[in-house]
């Protein structure tokens, strides 16, 4: 896939700072990689130091420099640390991109097992880590943004039980002591045993309750920082080859990456905020998409012109492609 971006489009220079969690291997290296390759200055961070190191070599054998720093986001520590070393390198940001995520589930297997720390990890990690970025971002006039990587695992209709749906759901009303009591709520029912009764999603479950808190905590986000200068949108990559499905998949790690940086570096004019993108490579998503009112984009052929996107995007028309590939949002 070959994403030409059109010169008019790049507003961002090697001036633009962009950090990307979780990024020593599957999407997030991707996402590091299209970055640097566009001229963007990327922190590349890791949990672990040697696998980061080894990232960071793969892609100076690339011809690509970036920058490393261990951080594991589960950890309020490591975040501090990180964020101290951040302001003093670099003092503003631009670009956050939350990719690091943990499954501990097979990809027909459901289990809570592990729970707590794909809670803790997905949702509390982002969060945490969003809070203390908040202050360094630059809120420039091509406005700064956040990009977090969720699933449509996540899409709220996946709440089977209605209530909980409906408070998650009301965008109005909705507040951050709401998604931490419906995790909460999650978590206790795991620990009594009872989740299963008590209308959690059905697949990957702790992921997708994970995940649903990190769409609705986004959702917040974007709602507070509105017409401040700071947009905020999820982006579901869809079915990608990864660690995570144990390599199965519909396209590549970089396929991925190639739509989200894209939609990070979407020309300040043209940015939403608030938006839940989902990529889909095969008609049955589309009809997924469809089925969940998402509205579908597509393109004609993976040499996209921004602009074009752009365009299209705007007039919320749908655009695309040979094969399938494209992107919708909520
Ligand atoms: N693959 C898919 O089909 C798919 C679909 C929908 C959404 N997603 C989302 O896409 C994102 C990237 O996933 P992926 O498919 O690229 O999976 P992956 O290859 O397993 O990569 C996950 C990355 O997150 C890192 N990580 C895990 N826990 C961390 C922590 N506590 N602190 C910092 N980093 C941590 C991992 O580091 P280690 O190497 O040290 O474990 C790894 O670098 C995730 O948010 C995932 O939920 C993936």
């Amino acid at each position: 896939m070959i994403w030409v971006l059109h010169g008019s489009c790049r507003w961002w220079s090697k001036d633009t700072v962009a950090i990307v969690t979780g990024a020593n291997k599957g999407i997030g290296l991707s996402m590091v990689k299209r970055f640097a390759e566009l001229g963007v200055t990327v922190i590349l961070t890791a949990r672990d130091t040697k696998r980061g190191l080894k990232a960071v070599e793969s892609l100076m054998a690339q011809g690509l420099h970036v920058h490393f720093f261990r951080l594991d986001v589960s950890d309020p520590d490591s975040v501090k640390t990180f964020v101290s070393w951040f302001r003093l390198k670099f003092g503003a940001l631009d670009i956050l991109v939350n990719n690091a995520a943990v499954s501990f589930n097979e990809i027909d297997e459901n289990s809570v097992e592990h729970a707590e720390t794909v809670i803790k990890t997905n949702f509390y990690g982002p969060k945490l880590l969003t809070e203390a970025l908040l202050p360094l971002f630059r809120l420039s006039p091509s406005t700064s943004r956040i990009l977090n990587i969720t699933s449509r695992l996540g899409h709220f209709d996946k709440l089977r039980n209605p209530k909980i749906r409906s408070i998650i759901s009301d965008e109005e009303k909705l507040s951050e002591e709401q998604i931490d009591n419906m995790v909460s709520l999650f978590l206790s029912n795991v620990k009594q045993g009872t989740w299963k009764s008590q209308g959690w999603p059905e697949i990957w479950t702790d992921y997708s309750v994970s995940k649903i808190a990190l769409n609705a905590y986004s959702k917040l986000l974007a709602k507070q920082n509105q017409g401040c200068g700071l947009s905020v949108n999820c982006y579901c990559p869809g079915f990608t080859q990864t660690s995570m499905t144990r390599g199965r998949g519909t396209h590549t790690a970089d396929d991925a990456a190639a739509i989200g940086a894209l939609l990070a570096l979407l020309p300040p004019q043209e940015l939403p905020t608030g938006k839940f993108y989902i990529a889909h490579s095969n008609l049955s998503n589309k009809r997924e998409a469809l089925r969940l009112g998402l509205r579908v984009l597509k393109f004609r052929s993976f040499e996209v012109h921004l602009e074009n996107v752009r365009l299209k995007a705007h007039q919320n028309k749908v655009i695309f492609l040979e094969d399938g590939w494209g992107f919708a949002f909520w």
